[in-house]
């Protein structure tokens, strides 16, 4: 462990960016929902369940993820995934969060599109409203689906506008390229959303150079594998792209054998706007403090780089520029106060 403590980690204010909200379900709402939705589960019990989170690659993760949010049925059922997640967030300290949905994960098994965006959105305004904790919610595109089942989700998102910052684009990378989606991109951009996309989690830099060039994001998700490419590196540092790195979620799933070999540190300190993410907590051994925890038991983190971590995340952040001033003052004021 460096010098930091998990007490100043978990005190220290957080922001988070690349979080699946059904990646936050756990085991133990899992159950309590499949009960309420009279749903029968292929394991015994919680820790049965548990014992099955061992990954050796995405894939193995998907199949078991999508399997597990078939408990999620009304809107009440979003509601209450969400709310856990914001409860969480604020024993964590973090402060603002920009949580992604997969619609179709749920449109595909015939639950209404509205079912599931009211019910997130409703916990977000309560979150907004109880806890302190601002969001913007971003609806991600299911990659191994096609350009078309894409396109008809963006048509069921019409209405929803308002409750909805940018896309994104998540699932099985290997195979399925940022430019199977460049005209469902342009089309939301059109709209006035924003975007984001996952790419070089397991895929190669070249999908972080589509992802930049054809979907025309405003950040990556993941994007440790652009070390593999000096050029890419070098137009990260310049453009400050932020990339929404997951040091758990890498190692849960084989992207870097170790967390000591992680290169998220050496990324921050190349000038690239790396920030710190969950992913999936529920699944992957943890929330936004044990993310940066293990940087510190592995990695050696230091109180500097853990703020110039958060100071990126609220620089890439799609919150408003006076959230965003708000989030910058709190954050230098803690370092002020906990030296
Ligand atoms: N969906 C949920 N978590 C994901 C990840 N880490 N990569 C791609 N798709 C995902
Ligand atoms: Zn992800």
């Amino acid at each position: 462990m460096s010098n930091i403590s998990s007490d100043w980690l978990n005190q220290l204010p957080k922001i988070e960016l690349h979080l699946h909200i059904e990646g936050s379900l756990e085991p133990e709402l899992l159950f309590a929902l499949a009960q309420r939705n009279q749903i029968k589960l292929p394991y015994a019990n919680v820790e049965e369940l548990r014992q099955a989170y061992q990954f050796s690659k995405l894939q193995d993760f998907l199949d078991i993820y999508y399997q597990g949010a078939d408990v999620l049925q009304q809107e009440q059922d979003f509601y209450d995934l969400t709310w856990a997640y914001l409860t969480k967030c604020k024993q964590q300290n973090v402060v603002h969060v920009e949580p992604f949905f997969d619609p179709q994960t749920h449109t595909d098994r015939g639950i209404d599109f509205a079912t599931v965006i009211n019910g997130i959105s409703r916990a977000l305004v309560d979150g907004e409203q109880k806890l302190g904790i601002s969001s913007k919610l971003i609806m991600c595109f299911l990659r191994h689906l096609s350009e078309a089942a894409a396109f008809e989700t963006l048509e069921q998102a019409l209405p929803h506008l308002g409750q909805i910052v940018a896309i994104g684009l998540d699932s099985s990378e290997q195979g399925n390229p940022p430019e199977k989606f460049s005209r469902v991109f342009a089309k939301a951009r059109e709209l006035g959303l924003l975007a984001v996309a996952h790419a070089g989690e397991e895929g190669p830099p070249e999908y972080i150079w589509t992802a930049i060039n054809d979907l025309q994001v405003s950040r990556i998700d993941h994007g440790v594998r652009a070390m593999d490419d000096q050029q890419l590196m070098a137009q990260l540092v310049t453009s400050r792209m932020p990339l929404t790195v997951c040091p758990l979620s890498n190692t849960k799933l084989c992207v870097f054998p170790d967390m000591a070999e992680h290169n998220i540190l050496q990324m921050l300190d190349l000038g690239v706007c790396v920030t710190v993410n969950s992913d999936d907590p529920a699944y992957f051994g943890g929330y936004m403090t044990e993310n940066f925890v293990a940087l510190a038991e592995s990695l050696q983190l230091s109180k500097d780089q853990a703020k110039r971590l958060v100071e990126n995340s609220i620089e890439a952040s799609f919150a408003e520029d006076a959230r965003k001033q708000e989030l910058m003052a709190l954050c230098s004021e803690f370092s002020q106060t906990h030296i």
